[in-house]
């Protein structure tokens, strides 16, 4: 999604926009451009493309200067065209901007009837103009920015610079994401802090409404209200946050090998003596766990269908009804919460727009509000009551791999602990689910070593159109998760279902050309399983079957099976996801896609 990059120092600053650029790659962009004040005036460069597109056009032309700023862009309004990249200019005024103008044509419609010229198909465009519009109306910079700040709806972070005044860069974050990196002698800005940890390591984060004012040795913020506030700065750890692809050829590989690690972060300091600390989750966590009477959760894509699973748990382990949903379905519908309910927000960014506005939505009528996060700096770890802390790491590749497991993992700490606050869960079943999540790093390495023979059967997907994803009961999210990552980096239509579904529709799509995947470990439904896979069978359906020992699938012509390590039933989500992780990579690997930005994807959606 759309990233936003500013600079102001010394020295000439088109290299720090580049680089910064260049680390919101992972993000998904279709177009990037930077604007610089040089010798009172804006210099500009965009490109549709790729940012090593721009670094090429802004090495040729020589543009540089000391203040500019840059983005990428995600198209929303208007194709990955150069006009439609940002920057944005107005006469001796230029925006980057990151968001929604939801009000754009009513004032675009104004601003033309001012005489104002359009060179763009964009919603940011009238921000420039409308700024210029408020100049002429008296009054300096910041004020301009604020009376035309005012105009706009929908939610925004804004970078501003002014060829006539190229000692301060103005911005304002108004519902996306937006940082202010210090330096020395020189600041930034950035909606993501990963870009600016070539120049710096402080940084401040901003809250929604705030103005900000950089100049090279000074930052000055004003919050909602208009009056300048001291926002506390934070030292990060830069070798915490760094990240490279190492010896894999992507980070999605890397990143699905970064599982076992990830998972004993995220059990790190909160299991002891078999039992989950319940503080991890907060200070308030213990009360809150034990007068919850339903869990409602809420996310987007992969993390909704890290609750999923989680909806099963709660009610099967802690006793405790569960409902889950898409954020941008609940936030804009009526809903009835039933009373103390226990809201929990699932997000690997935090900045997820819908996932925010649900949460803004239905607070004040929870009994509290937790979310499980993998950015502890993010939005919304930051607004809701109690924050738990994936620690997976950044995650660079779009489609989420240790993300979601290692949010598997927290969840089942969720549970283990709401069960024993509620008084459903014995100390006995706590302690044996504890020792298999502590298990469950050494049962990844067993299946990251099937990766050879599933990269094998993968050229078989390689000219499919369509696949079925099936799984029951708690796998069949797992089934969900493994279609949406076929889908999303090998662009191959994918579906899942829960197998019980199978002949109230979609076994009417079973034949030779669509394969079927299915998640089959041993457990209470299995034998049920098999039969909806005999019903494919019987259709000339091929059968891709991840199975244990005792589940008994037996391969024969038309059913590949994989072995998978034996694993206690409550945690096998979290183990069966891995296979079909590596099957989407390899897929995709095979038929060329770009695996790490998978086309008209972004890794941070901060737009609805
Ligand atoms: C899919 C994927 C997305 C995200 C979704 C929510 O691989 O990554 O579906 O899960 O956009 O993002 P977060 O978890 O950051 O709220």
């Amino acid at each position: 999604m759309c990233g936003i990059v500013g600079a102001i120092g010394e020295r000439n600053i088109t290299d720090v926009l580049i680089e910064g650029l260049r680390r919101l790659e992972y993000r998904g962009y279709d177009s990037a451009g930077l604007a610089v004040v040089h010798g009172g005036a804006i210099e500009r460069e965009r490109q549709p493309g790729k940012v090593q597109a721009l670094a090429d056009a802004t090495h040729a032309s020589g543009v540089s200067g000391q203040i500019g700023i840059a983005h990428t862009r995600w198209a929303t309004h208007g194709a990955p065209t150069q006009d439609n990249a940002h920057p944005h200019q107005s006469g001796d005024i230029a925006v980057v901007h990151n968001g929604i103008i939801e009000n754009y044509e009513a004032l675009r419609e104004q601003l033309q009837a001012e005489g104002y010229v359009f060179t763009s198909q964009t919603d940011t465009e009238v921000v420039p103009h409308l700024i210029q519009s408020e100049l002429k109306k008296g009054g300096d910079f910041m004020a301009a920015v604020r009376r035309a700040v005012a105009q706009l709806h929908g939610a925004f972070a804004l970078g501003i610079v002014r060829a006539t005044e190229p000692q301060r860069l103005l911005a304002v974050r108004q519902g996306s994401p937006l940082v202010v990196g210090l330096g020395i002698g020189e600041n930034f800005i950035s909606s993501d802090q990963l870009a600016l940890l070539p120049v710096t390591n402080r940084f401040i984060y901003l809250e929604e409404g705030d103005f900000i004012e950089l100049k090279r040795d000074q930052v000055t913020i004003w919050d909602a209200s208009g009056a300048v506030i001291a926002r506390p700065s934070v030292e990060l750890d830069a070798t915490v946050h760094a990240s490279s692809k190492g010896t894999y050829k992507h980070y999605m590989l890397k990143e699905i090998y970064e599982q076992p690690a990830a998972i004993q972060r995220t059990l790190a300091g909160r299991v002891s003596n078999g039992q989950v600390a319940i503080d991890a989750f907060g200070p308030q966590a213990a009360e809150l766990l034990s007068k919850a009477k339903h869990v409602q959760i809420l996310a987007c894509g992969t993390s909704y269908h890290a609750g999923y699973v989680a909806k099963y748990w709660f009610e099967a382990i802690a006793g405790v009804s569960c409902h889950v949903e898409v954020a941008s379905e609940f936030r804009y519908r009526t809903t009835v919460l039933p009373a103390d309910t226990l809201l929990v927000t699932i997000s690997q960014s935090g900045e997820t727009a819908d996932t925010l506005a649900a949460l803004r939505e239905v607070k004040s009528r929870a009994l509290g509000s937790l979310c499980i996060c993998n950015v502890p700096t993010s939005t919304l770890v930051r607004e809701s009551d109690l924050a738990f802390i994936t620690h997976a790491g950044p995650e660079i590749g779009v489609a989420s791999t240790k993300a979601f497991t290692t949010q598997l993992v927290a969840l089942m700490l969720l549970v283990l602990a709401t069960g024993r606050r509620q008084g459903n869960l014995t100390a006995e079943r706590e302690r044996d689910i504890v020792a298999q999540l502590a298990g469950l790093p050494t049962l990844c390495d067993e299946v990251l070593a099937m990766d050879q023979a599933i990269e094998r059967i993968a050229a078989e997907f390689g000219d499919k159109h369509h696949t079925l994803f099936l799984g029951r009961g708690a796998q069949y999210p797992v089934a969900m998760e493994g279609a949406l990552k076929l889908k999303e980096i090998s662009y191959i239509h994918a579906e899942a279902y829960p197998a019980g579904e199978l002949k109230h529709g979609p076994l009417a799509l079973v034949d030779q050309d669509m394969p079927v995947v299915a998640v089959a470990p041993k457990n209470d439904l299995i034998d049920k399983l098999k039969s909806n896979l005999q019903e494919v069978r019987a259709r000339a359906g091929v059968l891709y079957v991840f199975a244990d020992h005792a589940a008994d699938v037996r391969a024969e012509p038309g059913i590949k099976v994989f072995s998978m390590p034996s694993v206690a039933d409550e945690v096998a989500p979290i183990l069966y996801t891995i296979p079909l992780q590596l099957l989407s990579y390899h897929v995709a690997v095979i038929k060329g896609t770009d695996v790490d930005q998978p086309r008209n994807l972004a890794k941070s959606v901060t737009v609805e």
